[in-house]
């Protein structure tokens, strides 16, 4: 038997406490990668728990990528150090995903559909001329964005043709894009909705332009307010507001068309997850409202993957010119990828797709729902049945918005709270809770384990 001292919290539980002492050693170089622990037995016996509670922890720890158990020969410490992320500021604290992660931003890996992407790549593969080999289009490659096309007006309302598309790599890297053109049309300062995605917004702050947080009421951005502004753009997410999970309302477009058109503004339309929708047929865009004033954003991330990266402007003509002198500023996207995403469309496999999701997500949202009212009702949702979240504002003092982050993080309960959404002063707390990470056979677990962290507070 090896001398092994580790100093436990019992504060937190026995398990927890044996869990963060381990964590806490391994992070801090004090194991280092390869060192043999003591079998679980010895623990229990060195440290008067339950041998249970040990094997609980030391199976926890593997699972988060801090431990490897090779059968028969113990159990070791990973190398943390060389895998893991370093620890991001923004309340995502995870060397490695928790086993119940119901933070938001991806949908559930094994949903993604293998084999049929398989075959789309194998048919361009087989299919594509020669020449699909070389430098393509930095718009994009005419099959996809001849679909997109139809994709989007079909599914989306989107007022689209092959010649408004442009293809990036993401998103953020489509903002990187919008912030180069605005600057060079001296436009200086962008509105953005309080709270935000934080990750998308500093973009635009990292790119020298100023982000103006306006409020978001229960019909959407406050118009009123951005009345008062000077500002030459703003971003909004109308289908599902993030993180706040609204919906906005006709009026509050019809008011925010008025505002762009009175100010010569665009507006930016974020649909990140717009074909998630479970209680009625998906809200059209805005954009089909008046597509010269409206810049459109979708993305492949939340309906296929996130490592695809891959992602589509609808730009108003007016920015198709300044798009193409920009085009070094793009990665550019796979030839390849782009063109089994066309394929994928095409044949119809991403309606099939998006159909199955609906349903797996929508059964999953009511779970978690259920489990809210029940459990939690000092956590109130007013979140539409639609996307991959649902923000739970706290009504109750006797514990805040970081403390239940931290409670989960102790149980391997990967939640996030508003605090990192926020650009102004807060006026809501709580969660943002996402329910598609999970893989679908565990979620029933994962639920539970939510249940238990926010049990206490009954
Ligand atoms: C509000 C919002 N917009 C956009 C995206 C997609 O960004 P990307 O296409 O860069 O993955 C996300 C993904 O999490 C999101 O939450």
């Amino acid at each position: 038997m090896r001398d092994f001292l580790l100093d436990l919290d019992d504060s937190v539980g026995r398990r927890a406490g044996l869990e963060r002492a381990l964590r806490d050693a391994i992070r801090e170089g004090r194991l280092p990668a390869g060192t043999l622990l003591p079998s679980t037995r010895s623990i229990a016996l060195d440290y008067s728990m339950a041998r249970a509670t040990v094997v609980a922890a030391y199976e926890q720890l593997a699972i988060e990528g801090y431990l490897i158990a090779h059968q028969g020969a113990g159990t070791r410490v990973a190398d943390v150090r060389q895998s893991a992320p370093v620890e991001p500021e923004s309340g995502n604290p995870w060397p490695s995903p928790p086993t119940a992660d119901f933070r938001p931003g991806e949908p559930d890996g094994g949903q993604f559909p293998r084999s049929t992407w398989g075959q789309a790549v194998r048919r361009v593969l087989s299919d594509t001329s020669d020449g699909a080999f070389g430098y393509a289009d930095p718009r994009g490659v005419a099959p996809l964005r001849a679909v997109l096309a139809e994709y989007l007006g079909r599914s989306r309302a989107v007022a689209a043709s092959p010649e408004s598309i442009s293809v990036f790599g993401g998103v953020t890297s489509s903002f990187g894009f919008l912030a180069e053109v605005f600057r060079s049309q001296g436009i200086e300062r962008v509105a953005v909705e309080d709270p935000s995605l934080f990750l998308l917004r500093d973009v635009f702050g990292l790119l020298g332009l100023t982000l103006v947080p306006v409020p978001v009421d229960s019909e959407g951005i406050e118009v009123d307010q951005l009345q008062q502004l000077d500002v030459g753009a703003v971003v909004v997410t109308p289908a599902h507001q993030f993180p706040l999970g609204i919906t906005m309302t006709a009026e509050r477009r019809t008011a925010l068309l008025s505002w762009a058109r009175s100010q010569n503004a665009w507006i930016i339309e974020d649909d990140y997850d717009g074909e998630f929708r479970y209680d009625r047929r998906p809200i059209g865009s805005l954009q089909g409202l008046d597509p010269e004033r409206v810049i459109y954003t979708g993305t492949a991330s939340k309906m296929l993957s996130p490592a695809l990266r891959l992602s589509w402007l609808v730009l108003p003509e007016a920015l198709r010119g300044p798009l193409a002198q920009t085009k070094h500023l793009r990665g550019g996207v796979s030839t390849i990828e782009q063109l089994a995403l066309a394929d994928f469309i095409d044949r119809g496999d991403l309606d099939r797709h998006l159909r199955t999701c609906r349903g797996i997500y929508d059964a999953r949202r009511a779970q978690l729902s259920d489990l809210l009212d029940e459990t939690a009702p000092w956590l109130s949702v007013s979140t539409a049945q639609a996307g991959l979240h649902l923000a739970a504002s706290l009504t109750d003092d006797r514990i805040t918005e970081s403390e239940l982050v931290e409670r989960g993080f102790h149980a391997g309960v990967g939640l996030m709270g508003f605090a990192p959404m926020w650009l102004g002063d807060p006026t809501t707390t709580g969660l943002v809770l996402g329910y598609s990470r999970p893989a679908e056979h565990q979620f029933p677990t994962a639920i539970e384990r939510l249940a238990e962290v926010l049990q206490p507070l009954g």
